[in-house]
């Protein structure tokens, strides 16, 4: 029998909630302490630059983007990720992030920032950041600290503290 086929999808705001509950299931009530979500507690995601993923009607995976700086440089950051368990393994987490990277390049973006593993979202072009160069606003692995440049040489020169970018909201 062959896979269902998925497609990947603008977040809508009627979503909210169906992935809210995906972040639950996946993360648990742990989430609340990681640095990328105190991060995004403070400035709420891009719809527009959000992705889900499809099965019919049924939401079976979320990504996001939202927007912060690291020192002075506009940047975005992706995350949270995650696929639905009984639908891993099929390239949807891998399409999210595509769609996800491909729209915000093609909307002028320069860089996007994640914090993750390297062996997994090092197929979609991410690489570490060398250690110290960008610092989350708590404790991270940063080997899981990475880099996408949607625009060649655009992490050159940048550094400093990671925080919400206020003036995109
Ligand atoms: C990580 C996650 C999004 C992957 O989704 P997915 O739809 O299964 O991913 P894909 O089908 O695109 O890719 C699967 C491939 O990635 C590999 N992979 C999955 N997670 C990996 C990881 N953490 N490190 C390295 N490789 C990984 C799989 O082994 C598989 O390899 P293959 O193509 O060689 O068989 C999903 O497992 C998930 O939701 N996990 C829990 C939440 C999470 O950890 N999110 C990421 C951190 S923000």
């Amino acid at each position: 029998m062959t896979d269902p086929a998925f497609t990947i999808l603008p977040e809508r705001a009627d979503d909210a909630l169906a992935i809210e509950r995906l972040h639950e299931r996946t993360f648990g009530p742990g989430r609340y302490a990681k640095s990328a979500y105190r991060l995004r507690e403070r400035m709420p995601h891009r719809p527009e630059l959000s992705f889900t993923a499809r099965i019919g009607t049924l939401l079976v995976g979320s990504v996001r983007l939202s927007p912060i700086r690291i020192g002075e440089a506009q940047a975005l950051l992706l995350g949270p990720l995650t696929v639905e368990p009984p639908f891993r393994e099929r390239g949807i987490g891998h399409a999210l992030i595509e769609r996800a990277v491909a729209e915000a390049k093609a909307k002028g973006h320069r860089l996007v920032v994640l914090v993750g593993d390297e062996p997994y979202y090092g197929k979609s072009g991410f690489r570490r950041i060398p250690k110290g160069l960008a610092r989350m606003p708590g404790p991270v692995d940063p080997a899981r600290l990475l880099v996408c440049e949607l625009v060649d040489g655009a992490f050159a020169g940048v550094s400093g503290p990671i925080r919400p970018d206020w003036s995109a909201s």
